[in-house]
């Protein structure tokens, strides 16, 4: 098997990790403003598969990298199931809120979600054909609460305010949310399977801010629910989980949700989740993004001292968050030929 990916994922120890980047198909690049530009606006893009499908391929063509995640958004699902969704220049997403029993009975369920979601199955399909054979294609959607959260706000918010409080005013409401969203995802995720996706990584931006029973109940549980669904569907399917800012909460993820890897973010050390999170399976992360806005020295160091704290396990180089906008392209290269070359 020459897919590196794949064989990380499957408990391999690698000489040099293979790497991949979250949102490496973004604003930092000028190939990718000029064919957003070309789609008009950002829903646009990612619902035009053979656009979708350039946007994919951009980052793989000037950089090697060894993953391509799907171009869309973890904000689609929602759509799907009948939320209004729009994006507002410089401030980020928008959605129709769920406050309320009559908020949450508009949203539809189960096979309707292929209606709007067609196009990015076809996304998938088209880069199963045209990616390089050691690329690993790897699908996503979100999790069940940072979905939640956009959901019932409306919008991103800085500590998830509304979802808490709405967790806490109407747990059934919350609840009946987060079940119809774990069942959405697995039906969405389970087409990308069939359309060609070779591993799937469920995001849950937002974990970090559930406590105690919550994080229990409302990150661990639908992710294992997930997880171990698509692995009853589809036998050997690797899944990436990333609890974003779960902290200690990183530890035993990999064993209660049968995960194949855990995902980190980089306010966790390196040495530390090689000891406590890597012995349990493959990790991967976790490089600061802000190295690629500033770059230099500081930059080669970091990547040295990541690859190095994870080299004696499973590991799938990447950074901690996605790559900003004002990243510079060359810190990228200057990232990856570290790795590469030491
Ligand atoms: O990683 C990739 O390259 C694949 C595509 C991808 C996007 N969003 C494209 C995107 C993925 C995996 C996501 C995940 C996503 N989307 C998350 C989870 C990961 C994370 O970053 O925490 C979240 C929370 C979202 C929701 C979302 N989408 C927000 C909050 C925003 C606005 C913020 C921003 O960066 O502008 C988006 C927009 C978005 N999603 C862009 C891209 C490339 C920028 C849109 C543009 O071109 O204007």
């Amino acid at each position: 098997m020459s897919k590196t990916i794949l064989r990380a994922l499957a408990g391999e120890t690698l000489p040099v990790p293979p790497v991949w980047m979250m949102r490496q198909a973004g604003r930092y690049l000028p190939e990718y403003r000029a064919t957003r530009a070309e789609a008009g606006d950002f829903l646009s893009l990612c619902y035009n598969p053979e656009l979708a499908t350039e946007v994919t391929l951009q980052p793989i063509r000037r950089y090697g990298f060894d993953g391509a995640i799907l171009f869309a958004d973890i904000l689609l699902l929602p759509q799907a199931l009948g939320a209004d969704l729009w994006f507002v220049t410089g401030e980020g997403p928008r959605l129709s809120t769920i406050t309320c029993q009559a908020d949450f009975d508009k949203l539809g369920r189960g096979e309707m979600i292929h209606d709007t979601l067609s196009p990015i199955y076809e996304t998938v399909s088209r880069l199963s054909r045209e990616l390089p054979e050691e690329t690993t294609l790897i699908g996503f959607a979100g999790a069940p609460w940072t979905v939640a959260t956009y959901m019932i706000a409306g919008k991103g918010t800085p500590d998830q305010g509304p979802a808490h409080a709405l967790k806490d005013e109407n747990r059934p409401l919350f609840e009946a949310l987060i079940e119809r969203l774990t069942e959405g995802t697995i039906d969405y995720l389970s087409e990308q399977v069939k359309a060609g996706a070779e591993v799937v990584k469920i995001f849950d931006s937002w974990a970090g801010s559930l406590e105690g029973e919550d994080f229990d109940r409302y990150a661990l549980a639908p992710a294992r629910t997930i997880t171990q669904e698509l692995k009853s569907r589809f036998p050997g399917l690797p899944v990436i989980v990333f609890p974003r800012q779960a902290g200690d909460k990183y530890v035993g993820f990999h064993a209660a949700t049968g995960a194949d890897c855990v995902a980190l973010d980089d306010s966790v050390s390196p040495d530390w989740a090689a000891e406590h999170v890597q012995v349990s399976g493959c990790v991967q992360g976790n490089l600061a993004n802000t190295h690629m806005v500033t770059g230099g020295q500081a930059l080669v160091d970091e990547t040295r001292r990541v690859v190095q704290a994870f080299s004696k396990g499973p590991h799938i180089f990447n950074l901690g968050h996605g790559i900003t906008p004002d990243a510079d392209p060359e810190n990228v290269q200057l990232m990856i030929d570290t790795i590469r070359n030491g």
